[in-house]
């Protein structure tokens, strides 16, 4: 299924707080289309907040954010339309999978396009099987969350966000709750969408999937873009003090 083209990002001066702990601070970044970029940084840097401020889940009090033509505001001045659009341009996936459990791995995949698409039965259908097929779980349509493994629910929710037809895709640590060995398969899904020129935007612990699959990766440190290059600069001659003591960290 050829996908549609993808869109340019770009955050300027994004000041994000919770209470009076200023959690972005005039974060820019701007984010090419196509592009893959690797987010890293320590716990609590802001990461997750970003995603969330991209689409439109949580309101921030200065900056702005440029998604193709539709603009996200500060202090929650932003359209639903665009919001609405946001959202279908860029899906969205969790470290949790977030699946109905009630509802098997295609009818998880079928529910949104049907009620937000309007797609018929059949056509959803049709889509959910070719999208579990391309992530390797053309076998396991009928399967519920509960009958499947860490890695295939991810694979599912992967799926999932695919079948809204998004430019792009949102990962917030989606292998973190898996075991190394299916850890491999999601990362695997994602280099494949990358070589269908997805933006994609993955926030990541995974330091070699980082190096072999970002075009770019940006690190963050207290709520602002300390360093940003290709994987190569920043894993191995990293510029900042902070950057050197993550890379430490994770490497460990
Ligand atoms: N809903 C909230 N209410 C209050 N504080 C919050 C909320 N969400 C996040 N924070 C705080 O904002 C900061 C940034 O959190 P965020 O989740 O974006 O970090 P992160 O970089 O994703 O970290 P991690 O690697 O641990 O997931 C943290 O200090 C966090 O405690
Ligand atoms: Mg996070």
């Amino acid at each position: 299924m050829p996908l549609p083209p993808t869109t340019h990002v770009e955050f300027r001066g994004l000041k994000k707080r919770f209470g009076n702990r200023l959690v972005l601070d005039g974060l820019d970044l701007s984010i090419d289309v196509g592009e893959t970029v690797a987010l890293i940084g320590p716990s609590g840097a802001g990461k997750s907040t970003l995603l969330r401020c991209l689409n439109g889940l949580t309101h921030f009090e200065a900056g702005e954010i440029r998604i193709g033509d539709e603009l996200i505001q500060s202090n929650g001045n932003t359209s639903a339309k665009a919001v609405r659009q946001v959202r279908r341009d860029f899906g969205m996936v969790f470290q949790d999978f977030q699946l109905f459990p009630h509802l098997t791995a295609l009818e998880n995949i079928t529910e949104a396009p049907r009620q937000v698409l309007r797609l018929s039965h059949n056509a959803a259908r049709q889509r959910g099987v070719e999208l579990l097929t391309r992530v390797g779980l053309g076998d396991r349509t009928d399967a519920y969350p509960g009958e499947l493994s860490g890695g295939q629910k991810q694979r599912v929710a992967v799926a999932r966000a695919l079948a809204m037809q998004p430019r792009g895709l949102l990962c917030d640590e989606i292998t973190s709750a898996l075991d190394p060995e299916l850890k491999g398969e999601v990362l695997a899904v994602l280099e494949d969408l990358k070589r269908d020129r997805m933006t994609l935007l993955v926030v990541t612990h995974e330091i070699g999937f980082a190096r072999r699959a970002a075009d770019r990766i940006v690190v963050l440190a207290d709520g602002k873009v300390i360093e940003s290059g290709l994987p190569e600069e920043v894993l191995d001659n990293p510029k900042h003090e902070r950057t050197r003591q993550f890379l430490r960290q994770v490497m460990r």
